[in-house]
């Protein structure tokens, strides 16, 4: 089929369709279950990693006949798969059934004489289609459908979300609207393959894998794409050295520590990515940082690129954010709710500084979802008690073991709708002794705090380090400051039921997560006012976020009928 229908495809792999989302939550229950059959992270990964290889990114003229274009690219074998996009310019993703077809494709290819300038003839899987004349000159050519790699603009979301008739369906909508779409991975997928292909000029048996959000079932549209250059896999690390008798070795340059070859690694092929990687663009070697990484744009594919080495850690939270991910639809919904909550209000931010990450946003989801009276997510301890032998992992002297089998998992038979959820969620973290206590995802409660951080975070995979380190006392000021005004919003009648009647256009003003998302809501609600300062009654503060909220529908009803 050329063009599958956009679904995500963490919900396909799961089986949750989005219809599915939609429903009552009492016939959530069977979703709940968990599921035999469900593929393992690390199954997903190597089999989307192989399609990769099999696929190649076309810059294609903005008006390509499809069936034309397609049938040039069958002369090198089937395809199984291709789609098209913009992003300066329309771009088409082809995966063909085989890799011997990707020989042929090569053979046929011609690297480009420029004039006045110079090619540098490496051969990437980035490729131009050229018309030469006859191939699109039909009359009434049309440009190719094009699958869409971004997310709406908020004033548009809150439009959207104000015409849904619940708060769990503006939860899921958002969701629906917001996560990555089966051919954003898959171009995903295929950047870190191109990546691996620069790399491999080095290190012939490296992988280069996508982690973070790109995978880990989190990810909104438009995330950057954080990449993994695996070397572990490079035979002859694992040879066992006979007893006696001769055996061979390869010499090696040496460092004086990981962390420094790291390094050295990063920087050479941050340089051929520089000098050779066709598309990669404003590379930047940041080397010193704790993690040592290269950061470029790709602009083919439009995503920000950020490529570490040696970070294995990282690549185990990705799995357990996936896995956790997986074991209830409504952890997925409740993180897209609070990661859009928190964007809007600029509680996180795409600048790196003193706010909370979004990882660590997501890490304190889990943990109230651990906290429930029927808890919906196990601890981090049940799942390394279900890990089979298989699943032993241990990193630089961490115990990073849990269960990749999801079917081993028991989960109680929690109800709560993503309302109940959302609401308490702003109530628990409105009212959270974060001067004490740390949050613990691996024991799934709180524990005393062992350092003197605002907010403390505690690693999963490393106890002694704070993932929310960087967080300041003011932004937690603002975090906690929010999540109390957002938790007396959803109690008040005005906010959590859609309003009776629309404006003229059929438009209604935002109301529950729409007005939660209002960015004059914040101001009007009194959020930024500061500690000790005497706020304004109940009464007045309704009154001036109805008025807020009222300028907001009459913006976005203008915005609505100029469309
Ligand atoms: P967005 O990029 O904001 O959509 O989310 P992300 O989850 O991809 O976060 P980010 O790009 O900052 O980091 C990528 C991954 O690195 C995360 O998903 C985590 O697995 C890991 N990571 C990021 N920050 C930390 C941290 O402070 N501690 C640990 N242990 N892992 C982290
Ligand atoms: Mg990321």
């Amino acid at each position: 089929k050329c063009f599958p229908k956009l679904h995500s495809c963490f919900q396909r792999k799961l089986g949750i369709s989005t219809a599915a989302m939609k429903t009552e939550t009492t016939n959530k229950k069977d979703e709940i279950e968990p599921k035999g059959g469900v593929k393992s992270f690390y199954t997903v990964q190597e089999e989307r990693m192989e399609q990769a290889e099999r696929s190649v990114l076309i810059s294609c003229p903005s008006k390509t006949n499809e069936k034309k274009f397609m049938k040039y690219l069958s002369r090198h074998g089937d395809i199984n798969k291709c789609f098209f996009y913009e992003s300066y310019g329309t771009y088409a993703v082809v995966e063909f059934a085989h890799k011997e077809s990707l020989t042929s494709l090569h053979q046929g290819t011609a690297i480009p004489s420029v004039n006045h300038e110079a090619a540098v003839p490496f051969k990437s899987r980035l490729l131009s289609l050229k018309n030469t004349g006859s191939l699109d000159q039909s009359s009434g050519q049309s440009a190719p459908l094009c699958q869409p790699q971004t997310t709406v603009p908020m004033n548009d979301l809150i439009l959207r979300l104000s015409n849904e008739s619940s708060i769990d369906q503006q939860i899921s909508s958002l969701t629906e609207m917001h996560q990555l779409t089966e051919e954003n991975v898959c171009l995903r997928y295929l950047v870190c393959s191109l990546l691996k292909d620069i790399a491999a000029a080095y290190f012939p048996e490296c992988k280069v894998r996508p982690f973070g959000s790109s995978v880990n079932g989190f990810g909104k549209l438009g995330c950057d794409l954080d990449m993994f250059l695996d070397l572990d896999g490079i035979s002859g690390r694992s040879l066992k050295k006979l007893k006696a008798g001769f055996s061979l070795e390869y010499q090696t340059k040496r460092s004086a520590s990981e962390r420094a070859v790291t390094q050295s690694i990063l920087s050479v092929i941050g340089e051929c990515v520089d000098q050779f990687g066709p598309g990669c663009v404003g590379v930047q070697k940041i080397l010193q940082a704790r993690c040592p990484l290269v950061r470029f744009a790709h602009q083919p594919s439009g995503f920000q690129c950020d490529l570490t080495a040696n970070n294995r850690v990282a690549m185990k939270s990705t799995e357990l954010l996936y896995l956790c991910g997986g074991l209830d639809w409504r952890v997925r919904c409740l993180v897209f709710g609070v990661r859009c909550w928190a964007r809007s209000h600029s509680i996180t931010s795409s600048i790196p500084g003193a706010w909370i990450t979004n990882f660590s946003l997501t890490v304190m989801v889990l943990f109230f979802l651990q906290r429930r009276t029927i808890p919906i997510l196990p601890t981090l301890d049940y799942l390394k008690e279900l890990a089979g032998p298989l699943d032993k992992c241990v990193i630089d002297g961490n115990d990073c073991t849990f269960v990749s089998d999801v079917s081993k998992i028991r989960l109680q038979d929690n109800t709560e709708t993503l309302e109940q959820l959302l609401q308490e969620f702003f109530e628990f973290y409105g009212s959270f002794a974060f001067n004490r206590m740390s949050i613990n995802i691996r024991k799934g409660r709180e524990q005393n705090k062992s350092d003197v951080s605002p907010l403390h975070i505690q690693n999963p995979f490393d106890a002694s380090l704070n993932v929310s380190k960087n967080v300041n006392a003011t932004q937690l000021e603002r975090f906690v400051g929010l999540c109390r005004e957002s938790a007396w919003m959803l109690q008040q009648r005005e906010f959590n039921a859609p309003p009776a009647n629309g404006a003229a256009g059929g438009t209604k003003a935002p109301w529950g997560l729409a007005a939660l998302l209002s960015p004059s809501v914040s101001q009007a609600a009194g959020v930024k006012s500061r500690r000790g300062k005497k706020r304004e009654p109940a009464s007045e503060r309704i009154k001036s976020l109805l008025e807020s909220l009222k300028d907001q529908g009459g913006k976005a009803t203008s915005l609505g009928a100029g469309k």
